[in-house]
């Protein structure tokens, strides 16, 4: 956008560096906005959508937003629920469940009680923030001055560039995603190698699934990464905080890949490698609009002598991110922290697993439906890349014979299908998202068949 009245005000002169550097940018919505004027299939949503009678026993015929049926049992709040504030770093009994959420995505099983009971004493309880996005902000104002480098794979979230980069000030230390089809733990290895050598910390930002690509590491993959950041941290001796953005968390659709949040693997290691798991309602209970993050630290067992002192230690953290909390939003929406207490209190885990589930399938259908359909296309200008979860994939086209936008724009106007370009020259990025969550199994067939056409036009 172009500020060009603005700039001529008053209001411009006296605007602080923050509001000179700020802006919305418009590649989000000016593409879906434009999708839901001009598509017949659009796939720029990343929200999952589906019609209720898929998702919920006796649902309508209506395309919605998926949701949790039991998050509709809700009637009887009282005054007290509904009225007074929620405490600076949250409700502490929401908070308290989350924290055992957080143990119950681990997946850990009995064999695994040592890991079990590691990850309960030491983790902290998480803080809750407006929404994983208002969590990504405070963490990050909490580890990075302005100018400081966080490194982040050249495919991410757009948002982190105006959160961590804009607001915050920092600067993106970007590694290349992939190297064919894995990622290049070599290039973040390097990243972190070169980043070592400029700062006393090292900061590094991961999210899987990720968004735009649906990538997840295979377990394999995962070990790797694991040992490569276990090793950095050992030869560059300075502490390696690892923000595990866990927006997508539980959409995972293949076996072989990690099948919990990469937070617990960094959490165990003893080498300072702090994970920060970001975690929220908005995907992994699907109420977008609910705006309840959280922020837990994985701490380790050798910063204190007794439980005593970890016990202080948890209440100075604690503190610390309250001070955020309370400069920043004060305190958070509490009917959405009494809604979630409810809904895990009164249904118990399991249940909303299972009900959960029922989006998770049909996600995963689609997830293969699309990939199937992709695998068809035989174009030498187009690469997928590896995904296996969460809400969208990745085309990645020859920028020499395509331009991202330029084709979205075609397949708009052409073929009414609406998707999300992306096309950064510097991050060697030139490709479009699809975001499958929001698209209906039946249509998948006939969007690739036009995304195909498209590229043919090309
Ligand atoms: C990777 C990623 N992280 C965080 C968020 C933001 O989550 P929230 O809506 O809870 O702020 C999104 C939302 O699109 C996302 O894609």
């Amino acid at each position: 956008m172009k500020f060009n009245y603005i700039e001529k005000t008053p209001i411009y002169t006296a605007l602080s560096e923050i509001g000179k550097r700020i802006f919305l940018p418009d590649g989000i919505f000016y593409w879906s906005g434009r999708a839901k004027q001009e598509a017949e299939i659009i796939g720029t949503i990343g929200s999952a959508y589906a019609y209720e009678k898929d998702f919920v026993e006796g649902g309508s015929s209506e395309w919605l937003p998926c949701y949790i049926k039991e998050i509709k049992d809700f009637s009887n709040f009282t005054v007290n629920q509904l009225v007074p504030y929620s405490s600076i770093g949250g409700r502490l009994e929401t908070r308290e469940i989350w924290k055992e959420w957080i143990i119950k995505k681990s997946f850990y099983n009995e064999q695994e009680s040592s890991l079990l009971a590691r990850l309960k004493k030491y983790i902290t309880t998480p803080v809750i923030t407006g929404g994983v996005s208002n969590g990504i902000f405070q963490s990050c104002s909490m580890f990075l001055n302005p100018n400081d480098y966080i490194i982040m794979p050249n495919k991410r979230w757009g948002n982190y560039d105006n959160i961590i980069c804009k607001l915050v000030g920092a600067r993106s230390q970007s590694f290349e995603f992939f190297k064919g089809n894995e990622m290049n733990i070599e290039a973040l290895r390097i990243a972190i190698e070169t980043v070592a050598k400029i700062q006393e910390k090292i900061v590094l930002l991961l999210n899987f699934p990720n968004n735009p690509t649906g990538y997840i590491p295979t377990k394999e993959e995962a070990l790797s990464l694991v040992e490569m950041l276990k090793e950095s941290q050992r030869i560059h001796k300075k502490p390696l905080i690892v923000f595990v953005d866990d927006a997508y968390e539980p959409y995972v659709y293949e076996k072989d890949v990690l099948n919990r949040s990469i937070f617990y693997d960094l959490h165990q290691l003893d080498e300072n490698v702090i994970p920060i798991k970001l975690d929220g309602i908005t995907k992994d209970l699907l109420i977008y609009g609910g705006r309840v993050g959280f922020i837990t630290i994985g701490l380790k067992p050798s910063w204190i002598g007794d439980d005593k002192e970890l016990d202080s230690l948890k209440k100075e953290i604690h503190n610390k991110l309250e001070g955020f909390i309370r400069a920043n939003i004060s305190n958070c929406n509490s009917f959405y922290q009494v809604l979630v207490h409810k809904l895990f209190k009164e249904n118990g885990f399991d249940q909303i697993i299972k009900s959960r589930e029922e989006v998770n399938k049909l996600l995963k259908l689609r997830y293969e439906a699309i990939n199937s359909e992709l695998k068809k296309i035989n174009n030498p200008h187009i690469s997928i890349d590896p995904n296996s979860g969460g809400f969208f994939l990745f085309i990645n086209l020859d920028p020499n014979k395509i331009k991202a936008t330029d084709f979205a724009d075609y397949l708009l106007k052409e073929y009414k299908v609406g998707v999300i370009p992306i096309q950064k020259a510097d991050e060697n990025i030139n490709g479009i998202r699809i975001a499958y969550c929001s698209i209906d199994i039946n249509k998948i067939p006939e969007l690739v068949k036009r995304i195909n056409l498209a590229l043919k036009d090309f």
